[in-house]
């Protein structure tokens, strides 16, 4: 590997990128992009959802190629054949979107394509790969995950920690973290600042892409804006302006309020959802709540608190061993059918696979649970009417794709979040269900979704928020549940005295 024969002189420029252009069909995802890496920097990219970020990173890091341009690496030209060729030769990238493969073991995972190294006349080893794999996970911090647990069996947040020790394992000179953050709670993302710290320190370099302008502040040491697939500016560290970045990014000042303007918790006084002693072995340990109607509830705590399967069984996507969640005309809900019926709807923190069909088109995606809103008698799909609802949701949420054709997966990661919660908006759920609604979402775009929260909430619809950002939960919730191990710990009232120090003391 290159990283053995040479010494890593800090501010040696590792890569360049010149005039990279890249098309997809109708869509200029790059425009003669150019950018320059050197060693020691931890560069930000940021930027729109579906401004380029992703696509410039996985053209350098060997998974697609670009339609026209240069990169060298190290002073030579780089054109890597696959995200392998790639990892092999010194740039590895922790992908946006799902990286790891449901059907076998974390071990596997993480030495997928170089079990042979583990493995004598054809038979493997599992010992020796399981220890293995113990030692890379403990190697960057992550200590509840062993080689032999099936990937299956992992949630949302330890897939991406095996994701990262799999690319850090090869110890590239580049790191490309993509988005990686919004799903992972305070323990993985410390995992991940410890290395790309690791990673200024020995002189190698960091691509980090993120939606949070707080934490790409505090992270990177340079940062590059793109819009519309063009590079805007690159912001040295001297020059951070919260404002100017925001500006950069969206081509004009921002406008209005971020989060609700008001203070006060209100709502109506009938009670929508009832959440009653709901217990879910090893999840959630006897919870009572109730939602009503024109009210934005937060729930918060960290990953494990049991508050994602909570939202999971509100829907009725997983039956709780005891307890029930009742509806306010008496109706328990028991399962999704049910839910759907009542109008009910979810977004799921694990988009890819719990939300979206993504093979299929933007306007299935869409259409298929709002069919009662355009069919004729809830049976008569007349093509122009169901083509009119979907549009209409691709516009108010301004949703990035060439046409309501274009298949899910090739959207970006923010644009296939805005999918799902058009999916559920656009049908007029009375009570919403929103596990981490804003993840990868731009914060123009996020500004839309807690104006559109407001208006719901006007209109006497209710609103489950989950989620770990705390800045979120308290700028938008009338009321906001806190949950540790399983339980409630805590609840506050909507103030504009509320402070994350208060909180964080119940969720730990
Ligand atoms: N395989 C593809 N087919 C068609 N269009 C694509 C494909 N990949 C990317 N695009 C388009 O290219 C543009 C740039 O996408 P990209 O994923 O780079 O955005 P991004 O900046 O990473 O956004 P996000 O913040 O939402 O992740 C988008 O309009 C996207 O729809
Ligand atoms: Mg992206």
């Amino acid at each position: 590997m290159v990283s053995s024969v040479r010494e890593r002189k800090n501010g040696e420029v590792l890569l360049t990128v010149s005039d990279m252009t890249k098309t997809f069909g109708p869509v200029t995802a790059l425009k003669n992009v150019g950018m320059t890496l050197k060693r020691g920097d931890v560069l930000g990219l940021i930027g729109e959802n579906g401004s380029g970020k992703s696509t410039v990173s996985s053209i350098i890091a060997g998974m697609q190629t670009a339609d026209s341009g240069n990169m060298t690496f190290l002073g030579e030209k780089w054109e890597p054949q696959s995200m392998l060729d790639a990892l092999e030769n010194g740039v590895g990238m922790i992908v946006q979107e799902s990286g790891t493969i449901a059907g076998v073991s974390v071990a596997e995972n993480i030495f997928l394509g170089e079990l042979s190294q583990f493995s004598k006349f054809g038979i493997v080893n599992r010992k020796n790969l399981n220890e293995a794999a113990n030692s890379v996970l403990r190697n960057i911090g992550v200590e509840n995950v062993t080689g032999e647990m099936p990937m299956a069996a992992l949630d949302f947040q330890a897939r991406k920690l095996i994701e990262i020790a799999k690319v850090v394992m090869k110890e590239p000179e580049i790191l490309i973290v993509d988005e990686t953050t919004t799903a992972l709670s305070q323990h993985g993302r410390e995992v991940l600042y410890k290395i790309i710290d690791r990673y200024r320190a020995e002189n190698r370099a960091v691509i980090f892409i993120s939606h949070d302008l707080d934490e790409i502040l505090e992270v990177c040491d340079t940062l590059t804006v793109l819009r519309d697939g063009n590079m805007i500016r690159t912001f040295e560290k001297s020059e951070f302006d919260a404002d100017d970045i925001r500006t950069s990014m969206i081509g004009r000042e921002m406008q209005g309020d971020y989060y609700r303007s008001d203070f006060v918790p209100t709502r109506e006084d009938e009670i929508a959802l009832k959440v009653d002693n709901v217990v879910v072995s090893g999840h959630v340990n006897g919870v009572s709540v109730e939602v009503h109607r024109g009210e934005i509830l937060g729930i918060g705590g960290l990953s494990h608190c049991g508050m994602h399967t909570l939202g999971k069984v509100m829907f009725g996507a997983v039956a709780p061993d005891s307890g029930k969640v009742v509806l306010s005309d008496g109706t328990e809900v028991k399962n999704e059918f049910v839910a759907m019926k009542k109008m009910l709807g979810y977004v799921s923190k694990d988009r890819d696979n719990e939300s979206l069909i993504l093979s299929a088109s933007v306007k299935d995606n869409i259409a298929v649970a709002g069919m009662e809103k355009y069919a004729v008698n809830n049976f008569i799909i007349l093509d122009g009417r169901e083509k009119k609802y979907v549009d209409g949701q691709i516009d108010s949420l301004s949703i990035k794709c060439s046409s309501r054709n274009q298949a899910v997966q090739t959207l970006s990661g923010g644009n296939k979040q805005k999918v799902v919660f058009g999916k559920w908006v656009g049908r007029g759920s009375e009570i919403l269900i929103l596990d981490c609604p804003t993840r990868g979402v731009d914060i123009g775009v996020k500004q839309a979704m807690y104006q559109l929260m407001v208006k719901l909430k006007g209109e006497g619809k209710s609103i489950v928020m989950i989620s770990e950002e705390l800045p979120e939960l308290i700028g938008m919730s009338d009321r906001l549940v806190i949950m540790k191990d399983g339980k409630v710990t805590k609840e506050f009232q909507r103030s504009k005295d509320l402070s994350d120090a208060e909180i964080i003391k119940y969720m730990i």
